[in-house]
């Protein structure tokens, strides 16, 4: 079965999906974008992206390129074409084709488009073998709360921890705290027991994930903190993790090689993750969703 993208009003083969050369996503990175999970057939948190996205276009005053209504029809279109029923939706919108000039072109047109790709279900044995992660320093602009496609900083940095054999870089701010890693947000569970992760600000892009950890949290009663840790505190922490759509909740058992507590995911985490999936399984995504810094 061939894929299918959905490019400003078409639905087309994904080999011949293509834009303009003068669209301003290719041109100044002027766009933003969304990448919601697909976990047995439902969109995770679809409510949340939608607001997410909201606030990223609001932000950098692009339009809406159709209503959130049939964008909604859109997505669910995509991902029917595909049939996937467990993997991602990718959502990215432009500013539009204008011809290069830095300002914002009159009457501006958004470009959008639509893939969806299959991913292995979710495998809890898989999330919970530990991953390493780097420190490096946090070089980017000074706004991520808005998920811009301008992802340069990103991809160097999961480059840089590729290269030293490890899956995610964690970004450190000139305070010498992680505000998270270079496509996920970063937990800690400090050596005194408290869940730790930054708290949502322009300094992280607040995930969806991040949210429906949050919640699962509060809802079986376990406390936790959203305020910076430093890399020393993570150091010392019992356990880590991250959180995207695409990694889910992931065990951290390594940080700049040295291993975090006794190198095992650890008992808060495994708890985590049983709890995220519930959770997602019973409520579909976060319920509680719109403040983005
Ligand atoms: N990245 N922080 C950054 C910088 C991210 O790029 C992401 C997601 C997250 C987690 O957000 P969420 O839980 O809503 O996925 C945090 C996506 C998956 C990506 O760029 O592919």
């Amino acid at each position: 079965m061939s894929r299918i993208a959905y490019v400003n009003g078409q639905y087309v083969p994904h080999l011949e999906a293509a834009v303009h050369v003068e669209d301003r996503g290719y041109q100044f990175a002027d766009g933003v974008y969304e990448v919601i999970t697909l976990h047995g057939g439902r969109m995770v948190g679809e409510k949340g992206h939608m607001d997410r996205l909201d606030h990223s276009l609001g932000e950098l005053r692009i339009d809406w390129p159709m209503s959130r209504q049939a964008l909604s029809v859109v997505i669910g279109e995509v991902i029917r074409r595909n049939r996937v029923g467990d993997g991602f939706v990718y959502i990215q919108v432009t500013r539009g084709v204008a011809r290069r000039d830095h300002p914002f072109p009159e009457n501006p047109e958004s470009s959008l488009v639509v893939t969806a790709r299959r991913m292995p279900p979710i495998d809890k044995e898989t999330l919970r073998q530990g991953v390493s992660v780097i420190t490096i320093p946090d070089i980017r602009w000074k706004r991520h709360d808005i998920k811009s496609v301008s992802l340069l900083p990103n991809v160097l940095g999961k480059q840089q921890a590729r290269e030293a054999g490890a899956y995610e870089a964690w970004l450190v701010d000139d305070d010498g705290n992680v505000t998270e890693g270079t496509s996920s947000n970063a937990w800690i569970v400090t050596k005194d027991g408290e869940l730790v992760t930054h708290n949502a600000s322009y300094a992280i892009l607040n995930g969806i994930t991040r949210l429906s950890v949050l919640e699962a949290a509060d809802e079986a009663g376990i406390k936790f903190s959203e305020r910076p840790f430093s890399v020393d505190e993570a150091l010392e922490a019992k356990e880590a993790f991250i959180t995207s759509s695409t990694s889910h909740l992931k065990a951290v058992t390594r940080i700049d090689g040295q291993s975090v507590g006794n190198g095992h995911v650890g008992e808060l985490t495994g708890r985590m993750l049983d709890l995220y999936v519930d959770f997602i399984e019973n409520h579909g995504g976060p319920r509680h969703t719109g403040t983005w810094n």
